[in-house]
């Protein structure tokens, strides 16, 4: 049986950890690739994480390279190339250098790549998903931005904290863009299916949604850049349940049309994930205050993907 084949742009911290978490769980042959500058670096940091199959028990070929013809024949490819942020920066301040770099991976990976299905990470995502898919042409199942993973898993780790229970028991939905105004939604929050307004008070709930929001920022500001370990998860998880064809319902930038009401943008909604990539956007009903949070997030994404389009007329 053919392996599954996974290329990850850009060898940097999310780039890297991506290689890691889809090595450790022998998700397939990983390929990390990084500019011709830094191809030691994307060779060294595949050398080394090979050096841990004996360990920790997982058979994977990964290899580094800044040749795109090795990205060939891949299932999935995860777009990390990008700069991260510095503290006081938004995601949106890289959008000017980071569409620059998407358009040019993007070429590439419709080039040697064109069958695969692309999962974009670099920020701002919600711009950087309209860039990779007018830039490969591909059909919109297959360019998915990963930020609602993570989101909603931060939106988890937060509820579970509060409530001092297991983190596997916690789940939620989280809808919108990836900005501050992302709309993390309590009403779907359940600890094994026990509402969590039953559990916390409706204050700490509050904080919760509010931490959530913020918390790539929280991290940044203590670290100095952009958080990796979650996003990289959060990436492989739809890596997954793409390689596995697992009809996984996560919350992902999706392609919607009619959805929701956006007309022909990627926003962060329950999709169904598979073989064919994003095979199904759900359509939830919205009650008032959430149809009002979710229509200023998507208004956001639209006025980010307007930046896209004034900068970069080829990409309208
Ligand atoms: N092709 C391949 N790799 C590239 C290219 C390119 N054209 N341009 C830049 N890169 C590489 C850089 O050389 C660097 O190694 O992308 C890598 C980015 O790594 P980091 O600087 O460590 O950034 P990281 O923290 O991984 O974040 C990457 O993901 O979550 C987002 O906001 C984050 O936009 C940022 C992106």
């Amino acid at each position: 049986m053919r392996r599954a084949k996974i290329s990850v742009i850009g060898a940097g911290n999310v780039g890297a950890t991506c290689a890691h978490w889809a090595a450790a769980k022998e998700l397939g042959d990983v390929v990390l690739v990084d500019i011709p500058d830094k191809e030691g670096v994307a060779k060294g940091k595949a050398l080394d994480l090979a050096c841990c199959g004996p360990i920790e028990h997982f058979d994977a070929r990964i290899t580094g390279t800044s040749d795109y013809k090795d990205i060939a024949d891949s299932d999935v490819v995860i777009v990390t190339a990008g700069l991260p942020r510095k503290p006081g920066m938004s995601r949106d301040d890289l959008i000017q250098t980071n569409v620059k770099i998407v358009k040019s991976v993007s070429e590439q990976i419709a080039k040697h790549a064109p069958e695969s299905v692309v999962i974009v990470v670099a920020n701002p995502l919600d711009a950087m998903v309209y860039t990779a898919w007018k830039t490969t042409g591909f059909p919109t199942n297959r360019i998915i931005g990963q930020a609602g993973c993570l989101d909603v898993a931060r939106f988890c780790t937060f509820i579970a904290m509060e409530i001092g229970c297991s983190v596997e028991d916690v789940t939620a939905l989280l809808l919108g863009g990836h900005g501050d105004d992302m709309v993390p939604l309590p009403r779907f929050a359940s600890v094994h299916g026990i509402p969590v307004q039953q559990l916390l008070s409706d204050e700490t709930i509050q904080a919760c949604v509010d931490r959530a929001k913020v918390g790539g920022g929280e991290i940044v500001k203590l670290m100095g850049t952009s958080a990796y370990y979650a996003p990289a998860s959060g990436s492989v998880q739809m890596a997954e349940a793409i390689i596995k064809d697992k009809k996984r319902i996560l919350p992902c930038a999706g392609y919607c049309d009619a959805e929701y009401g956006v007309g022909g943008y990627f926003v962060g909604v329950p999709c169904v994930l598979g073989a064919n990539g994003m095979e199904q956007v759900i359509e939830i009903d919205l009650d008032a205050d959430e149809k009002v949070l979710m229509d200023e997030s998507v208004s956001h994404v639209k006025d980010l993907v307007n930046v896209v389009r004034e900068t970069f007329p080829e990409l309208v």
